[in-house]
């Protein structure tokens, strides 16, 4: 069984729906073995009731509690290796994560992304594909570096600008296929057919 520590910051839907992904393939011929065996986050305003709902353990490490990022990212990190993931994901966590946060964890530390990397990277993507009048923008699994989203990408697909979408419109539509993504990449880590450490090489 796969184990993976999820770290948000909001709603949290994307992991929502990877839950419900994994408990939907329960009982079929082609179970997704994963299991989410802890829920981070940075900010007590995350939407941690996914975790309460379902029994997972869950923790809060506000950066505000600590002197500088690297202390924060030192405590989060001891936070994630208590529950000895396989694999850690940002899921909608919208901060940086120090360097040794990162070399301690990747490849295995995945964040999805609602932009095609390296198109409209940082924390404003939807935002930002509208204000340049793109007419296309995407989605993106990938696997974090020290960059702002410069991480060898997993898996990514490509999503239309209609006419007349707003960023709330444009990001439910993101959001859609983010979620098949992740499903897909947990599933092939599940699986051995997504290979981390040859997609960072
Ligand atoms: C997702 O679109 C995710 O890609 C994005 O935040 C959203 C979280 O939604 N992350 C970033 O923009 C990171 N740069 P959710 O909380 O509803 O799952």
């Amino acid at each position: 069984m796969l184990k993976l520590v999820v770290l948000i910051s909001g709603t949290g839907s994307n992991l929502r729906s990877l839950l419900e992904s994994i408990d939907a393939s329960r009982g079929t011929d082609r179970p997704i073995e994963a299991e989410v065996v802890a829920i981070g986050a940075d900010t007590p305003a995350a939407n941690l009731e996914l975790a309460a709902e379902r029994g997972i353990p869950s923790f809060v490490v506000r950066p505000a509690d600590y002197p500088d990022r690297a202390a924060w990212g030192d405590a989060l990190l001891e936070r994630v290796l208590e529950f000895e993931p396989d694999a850690t994901i940002l899921s909608g966590f919208m901060r940086l994560v120090p360097p040794r946060f990162v070399e301690a964890l990747a490849p295995r530390l995945l964040n999805t992304h609602p932009a095609y990397l390296p198109e409209f990277p940082g924390a404003h993507a939807v935002r930002d594909a509208l204000a340049a009048g793109a007419d296309r923008t995407g989605a993106t699994v990938m696997v974090v570096d020290n960059g702002v989203d410069t991480g060898p990408i997993i898996e990514q697909r490509r999503i239309p600008i209609l006419p007349g979408d707003d960023e709330a419109a444009l990001h439910e539509r993101i959001k859609v296929v983010e979620r098949e993504l992740l499903t897909d990449t947990v599933r092939g880590l599940a699986e051995g057919t997504v290979n981390l450490k040859e997609i960072a090489e």
